[in-house]
């Protein structure tokens, strides 16, 4: 349990901050909500209180003799605000204190968490983008907003990432600390595939796996709250994409291969998470195969493409390329003996190496995994949220990466 301020400034999204008080209690966080004025022109203090358990003010003249924005700022754990407006930001970069949101952010020593949402001629006016390179600078951090349907019907950068992504990351932070989230990926572009591919045998059956792809989806939000211009290339994964990705959906192993070599070129990161199906039927069925009274034939199958090695046959200098490795032991070595030969055999960079079982790994929401160099480092990453796991392996990654300025392409 943590102690969140969840600060709530006034635009038109300030409605998804009832949800994301609902997810960050929930989770069990002691959550004090501090709205700004103008955030109660649209939303009732009474939803924030009667969801928060606590009594709610907007001015440090409320409740003098508590000095509320002191002790608020002193026992925090992080302070989130969502939304925060371009008002907000511009007020917290001159260190404002003129309500009791702005006086606790002065007051707190904790990490800040910023989910901006504007129109985004706000968002892209240059006064904003000063803002917030220099709330970055100080350490305060903000995350890019989504590229969406705004409050009309036009759409564009700056909605307000959903509650549940703010809540994930947010989470990230109070686990891990503020660097899970700095801003190392701006200007980076990286290229994630995620889920397991299926392999039609006929127009109703295919070979698939049991990979859910919340791992790269985990993987994607993260990189993108890091400031990174992210794909995401699913194949068959349900959840919605992370607001800051673009995705494509594709299905096949060599539907696949066809986009990530495409995307690769100009990818500073390139990470494997998906499931590739490394056997397909030979012959597709263009009928539904039916049962029969004799015994069926078996299947013929052909071998798939392996993706991650024609990515390593292409890459550009200074590109990062990570595999991952679902494993398990045997006589003939441990899971991360299977893990360091595969690393080898595959020349990538970065190899994820998995213990497999029943209870482990595949669609669930936490992981537990060994992160492996081929320049000899190696991370173990305890069991914990997918998000923490994705987070050390772009802090590995993007240590790699060759200064920007000396991008050699
Ligand atoms: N991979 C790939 N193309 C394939 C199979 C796997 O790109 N046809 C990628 C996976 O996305 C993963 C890595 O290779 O990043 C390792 O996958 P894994 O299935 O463990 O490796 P294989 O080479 O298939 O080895 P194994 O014999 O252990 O299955």
């Amino acid at each position: 349990m943590a102690r969140v301020v969840l600060g709530v400034a006034g635009g038109i999204a300030a409605y998804k901050s009832v949800f994301l008080l609902r997810l960050l209690t929930e989770a069990g966080h002691d959550v004090r909500v501090l709205p700004t004025a103008s955030a109660l022109r649209f939303v009732g203090a009474a939803t924030f209180e009667a969801l928060s358990h606590s009594p709610i003010s907007t001015e440090v003249f409320d409740d003098v003799d508590q000095v509320a924005h002191v002790r608020i700022g002193q026992e925090a754990d992080l302070i989130l605000v969502a939304p925060a407006t371009a008002d907000l930001l511009a007020r917290t970069v001159h260190g404002r204190a003129d309500d009791l949101l702005a006086a606790t952010m002065l007051v707190a020593r904790c990490p800040v968490l910023l989910a901006p949402a504007m129109h985004t001629e706000m968002w892209e006016h240059p006064a904003t983008v000063a803002n917030v390179a220099s709330l970055r600078e100080r350490g305060v951090l903000v995350i890019p907003p989504a590229h969406g349907r705004l409050t009309g019907a036009d759409t564009g950068p700056g909605r307000l990432l959903e509650p549940e992504e703010i809540a994930d990351l947010a989470e990230l932070v109070l686990r891990a600390g503020p660097g899970a989230l700095r801003p190392d990926l701006l200007g980076r572009r990286v290229l994630i595939s995620a889920g397991g591919t299926r392999e039609p045998v006929d127009p109703v059956r295919f070979l698939g796996n049991r990979s859910s792809g919340k791992q790269g989806l985990a993987l994607a939000r993260v990189a993108a709250a890091r400031g990174a211009e992210v794909t995401l290339v699913t194949a068959n994964v349900d959840a919605p994409a992370p607001a800051g990705a673009r995705r494509i959906a594709v299905s096949t192993a060599e539907q696949l291969r066809v986009e990530m070599l495409r995307e690769a070129k100009r990818a500073d990161i390139v990470v494997m998470a998906a499931a590739v199906a490394d056997f397909r039927p030979t012959v597709v069925s263009d009928g539904k195969i039916k049962k029969g009274s004799s015994d069926p034939e078996p299947v013929a199958l052909t071998r798939n493409p392996d993706i991650l090695r024609e990515l390593v046959a292409d890459r550009h200098p200074g590109q990062v390329i990570v595999g991952f490795a679902a494993e398990t032991g045997d006589a003939n070595g441990t899971v991360l003996d299977h893990g360091a030969a595969k690393l080898a055999a595959k020349s990538v960079d970065l190899l994820v190496v998995n213990e497999v079982g029943a209870e482990i790994a595949f669609d669930r929401p936490d992981n537990a995994a060994t992160i492996l160099s081929a320049d000899g480092e190696q991370a173990i990453v305890a069991r914990g949220p997918k998000a923490l796991l994705a987070a050390r392996l772009l802090d590995m990654a993007s240590a790699r990466l060759p200064d920007q300025g000396s991008d050699p392409r």
